[in-house]
């Protein structure tokens, strides 16, 4: 999820995008700080602060995902865009034979995508096909799924399945990302690393077996990217034990896509044995040379190890991006995946490198056994949900979340994980007081914003929420 919420797109930033992909890509790089520049000249002209000095203010949106159709009156714009959309339709159906899932029709999952939905609690889970398990480490396996027809799972790279198991009788939900390149004919897998006192870890590491239908919900997330042949950029990542599975998505993706673009991974796990994807990677560095640069940190390196030792502390994250010779540019994207203080530790290092929050995009996932269990009020409290002019009054009874009473009413919500993972139940709080299980996928900024998480969020008082449309 990225780290901050962002600026809508305005005309102005789709003229820039449109110019930006009508001309050489080595001149991206100029016209976004020709716009950025120009956007903090008017909005000083009109007494707004610029983003940089207000950490909270609303970060622009990265060039490359401007849509250009917003140049356009509204209506002609959805027009196109539902044009464009049966149009990719017609060509995977016609030429490429992919038939889209038949289970259920999802939009691609956003934050603040509205999704209609039954009168039920958050279920909808559809079940995949489990074509292979492969074990990559001692404590953690791939498994690699299709749609129930033998379809390939959709999803945007850096996206993650919801996946629902039951064990011992109690019905389990967990976050896995799929760490496949995003690329026609790559079959996709998730990947699951044993983690302690992980119930669907173990769960999975033990049982998940070729032939086995796994139920999921998604994908979801927005800790991705949409590469583009013409991009020529820098990404740099830092992650630390299963948190390379989403960013494997993207790291190979971009690789392989954007012919002009590249990577430099720093990548923290407690031995060589530990690491997940170790000759993937390998591989990866051998095809792609110069383009792809991963820098390991082991906790506990074998004797022979020459490379760099310890955790993904601020010191060690500073001294490997000043050995990679990772210099800011003022445009540079960074992606962080990991345990929660080696997500700290880098955030605090960019930071200080005057990294600005919106080029920094992060995946927060948290294990139910590792949060702060919260109960809510012990009374039935009132919630108002605001959402597009209208509002809605439910009662949330004791134990129950915001999500589930609301559902219940039979409010359209949205949602996507129902596990507090991936945001897009996010909405803002606007009176009164709720309690969430901590940590969860909000970033610093949007707790600091007032942002909650209707799917584990409980009320402590009468509240008012509104949804963000
Ligand atoms: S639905 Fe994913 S965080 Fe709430």
């Amino acid at each position: 999820m990225e780290g901050a919420h962002r600026r809508r797109a305005s005309r102005f930033d789709a003229a820039a995008a449109l110019a930006a992909r009508a001309l050489p890509s080595a001149l991206t790089s100029y016209i976004d700080q020709a716009r950025l520049d120009a956007r903090m000249v008017l909005d000083r002209a009109s007494g707004k602060s610029p983003a940089p000095v207000v950490s909270e203010a609303p970060a622009p949106i990265p060039l490359d995902e401007v849509d250009t159709l917003s140049l356009l009156p509204r209506r002609l714009a959805d027009k196109l865009r539902a044009a464009g959309r049966d149009a990719r339709m017609l060509r995977d159906r016609l030429i490429l034979g992919k038939t889209p899932s038949p289970v259920i029709e999802r939009p691609r999952p956003a934050a603040g995508a509205v999704v209609s939905l039954p009168r039920k609690t958050p279920d909808m889970a559809r079940p995949l096909k489990v074509t292979r398990v492969v074990r990559e480490t001692e404590d953690a396996i791939s498994i690699y799924v299709t749609e129930a027809d033998g379809s390939p799972v959709e999803f945007q790279p850096g996206q993650f399945l919801s996946v629902d198991v039951t064990v011992n009788g109690e019905r389990l939900r967990r976050a896995y990302s799929l760490a496949s390149a995003c690329l026609s004919g790559v079959p996709r897998h998730i990947t699951v690393k044993r983690i302690q006192d992980g119930r669907v870890s173990h769960h999975l590491n033990a049982t998940i077996a070729e032939g086995d239908e796994l139920a999921v919900l998604g994908p979801s997330g927005n800790f991705t990217v949409e590469p583009r042949s013409v991009n020529q950029r820098h990404l740099v990542m830092i992650a630390g034990g299963s948190g390379i599975t989403p960013i494997m998505s993207i790291l190979e993706t971009v690789l392989r896509v954007e012919t002009a673009s590249r990577v430099t991974l720093i990548y923290g796990n407690r031995g060589w044995d530990d690491v997940i994807f170790r000759d993937r990677l390998q591989a990866l560095c051998e095809e792609f040379g110069d383009r792809l640069t991963v820098d390991h940190v082991l906790e506990h390196p074998p004797e022979w190890w020459t490379g760099e030792r310890g955790l993904l502390t601020g010191d060690v994250i500073e001294s490997r991006l000043t050995a990679l010779h990772v210099e800011d540019d003022g445009l540079r994207r960074y992606f962080i995946c990991g345990p929660t203080p080696m997500m700290e530790a880098a955030h605090a290092v960019l930071e200080t490198r005057g990294v600005a929050p919106s080029r920094v995009a992060e995946e927060r996932f948290t294990s139910p056994e590792a949060r702060a269990g919260v109960s809510g009020s012990s009374q039935t409290e009132r919630v108002v949900i605001a959402r597009a002019g209208f509002e809605h009054g439910v009662q949330v009874e004791p134990g129950q979340t915001i999500l589930e009473a609301a559902l219940g009413a039979g409010v359209d919500m949205p949602f996507s994980c129902a596990m507090g993972g991936c945001g897009a139940c996010r909405v803002r709080l606007v009176d009164g007081d709720v309690e969430m299980e901590e940590p969860n996928c909000l970033s610093r900024a949007e707790h600091d914003q007032g942002y909650v998480l209707t799917c584990i969020g409980r009320p402590l008082t009468q509240s008012k929420v509104e949804v963000e449309t």
